[in-house]
């Protein structure tokens, strides 16, 4: 799909973040932001590890541990994905590759709930 593509995408996620639940738990500039999920995403689809060449080690538990998750919120993110995915060819992904990566976002994302429902 490209690295192009990949940015575009995160950029979809983060608007889709943008009008939900945990918003207020992401800066002001949610463009600027999908950056960094984009630079993790284009290493993990076997492109350059941008997001290590830009912010350093992955530690994606530990970049979230300063951020109040429960099974709630993963929810809520998850949500926000999974209806970007909803239209995979505006980013050209390949739809083979589509239910290997929302088996990975499922259960990525249950790694980074570090707080016990409120
Ligand atoms: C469980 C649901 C998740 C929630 C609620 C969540 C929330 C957040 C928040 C609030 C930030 C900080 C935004 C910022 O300051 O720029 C962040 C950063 C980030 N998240 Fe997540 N996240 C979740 C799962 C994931 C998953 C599964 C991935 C990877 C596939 C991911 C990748 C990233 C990356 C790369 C960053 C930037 C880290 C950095 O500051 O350097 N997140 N996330």
């Amino acid at each position: 799909m490209g690295e192009a593509n990949i940015f575009r995408m995160c950029e979809g996620f983060y608007a889709e973040l943008e009008t939900s639940a945990v918003r207020h738990m992401f800066p002001q500039d949610m463009k600027e932001a999908s950056k960094k999920i984009a630079a993790f995403l284009v290493g993990l689809f076997g492109g350059p590890p941008l997001f290590q060449e830009l912010y350093g080690a992955p530690q994606m538990r530990a970049r979230h541990l300063g951020f109040a998750i429960d099974e709630a919120a993963r929810q809520t993110w998850l949500n926000c994905f999974k209806k970007t995915l909803e239209h995979p060819d505006k980013y050209n992904f390949p739809s083979e590759y589509l239910p290997g990566f929302i088996r990975f976002i499922d259960e990525f994302s249950a790694w980074m709930v570090n707080r016990k429902p409120a």
